[in-house]
């Protein structure tokens, strides 16, 4: 084999109380990754295309999916050279999961060119090293999801461990023109947590995942929108959120913000999909992705 192709799935993390826990694969956006093997032995080579790749730096060391590649390399002794080409289809620093989609499609590429067959959840392990370059610390919520698909849990760190619930719902997704920088965004939450709204969050938590095995879209939905922590502080970064979640509050189940933002993930009534829509649009004047739940990051092609 000599090059693999591997489509790797935009993500949405947290979903309201599960901060750094939760995430969940969409069907769109998405970006695909290109291994390719060279015949510069030891030399990783990066380029990039799409959505805007002139922020996108090339240098192993610097950019996400290099990272991970490097480090697979070096674990399993591989001295072959690759090319990485990322194609991207999702917009850096939207919080759909960007740099953990080209990390997961780098080590599912990997995986499957050098047939390595290591476990889904290796795969998040090795992902997530990308993480700590784009936001300043390895959490894993983005990743997972981009691995496995469906509804995700990162349910302990170190060691990881990840759990997995396969579902599919419908999913608007607004991306405001607004820039939110990740690490950024991490910094300006609480230190500490008050015991009050630390227990309102795990309750939350904890009903939104029996809502999953219970098919009650309701209250998952409704719970989504229960975090006391993180989105009381994120949501004064995105102007026109809290006046849009007012508008479309009775549309959809659920509204939150994806990961870090500005992104903002929603569950719409089937029957108001094109209301919510509309707000999206009037407010910001943006993208708007109708999608879905998907897929974890998959081979698209071997040769
Ligand atoms: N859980 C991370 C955060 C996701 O909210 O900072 C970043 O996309």
């Amino acid at each position: 084999m000599k090059k693999v192709t591997v489509c790797s799935p935009g993500t949405s993390a947290n979903l309201g109380p599960g901060y750094d826990v939760f995430g969940l694969a969409l069907s769109k956006p998405y970006d695909i990754i290109t291994v390719t093997k060279t015949d510069e032995d030891g030399t990783i080579t990066i380029s990039v295309e799409g959505e805007k790749c002139e922020e996108i730096p090339t240098e192993v060391d610097k950019n996400t999916a290099g990272v991970v590649a490097k480090k697979m390399l070096e674990d399993f002794n591989i001295s072959d050279g690759i090319h990485i080409h990322i194609n991207k289809g999702i917009k850096p620093g939207s919080g759909l999961g960007s740099s953990s989609a080209s990390c997961a499609g780098v080590s599912v590429a990997i995986d499957e060119l050098f047939n390595l067959n290591l476990s889904k959840l290796k795969l998040v392990e090795y992902a997530s090293l990308g993480e700590a370059v784009a936001a300043g610390a390895p959490h894993a919520d983005n990743v997972a999801p981009a691995i496995f698909g469906g509804f995700t849990m990162v349910t302990n760190y170190d060691p990881l461990e990840v759990l997995h619930i396969p579902l599919e719902f419908e999913i608007l997704v607004a991306l405001p023109n607004i820039q939110v920088n990740t690490k950024k965004a991490r910094e300006i939450l609480p230190k500490k947590v008050d015991m009050k709204d630390m227990v309102n969050n795990v309750g939350k938590a904890c009903g939104m995942v029996h809502a999953l095995y219970t098919d009650d879209l309701e209250l998952f939905g409704k719970y989504m929108m229960e975090d006391r922590v993180v989105e009381p502080c994120r949501a004064t970064l995105i102007d026109g959120y809290e006046e849009v979640k007012e508008k479309v509050m009775d549309w959809v189940y659920g509204i939150t913000i994806s990961g870090s933002g500005p992104a903002i993930i929603s569950l719409p009534k089937l029957e108001h999909v094109l209301d919510v829509k509309k707000a999206f649009k009037e407010t910001w004047d943006c993208p708007v992705y109708h999608t879905k739940m998907g897929p974890g990051a998959y081979v698209l092609k071997s040769e």
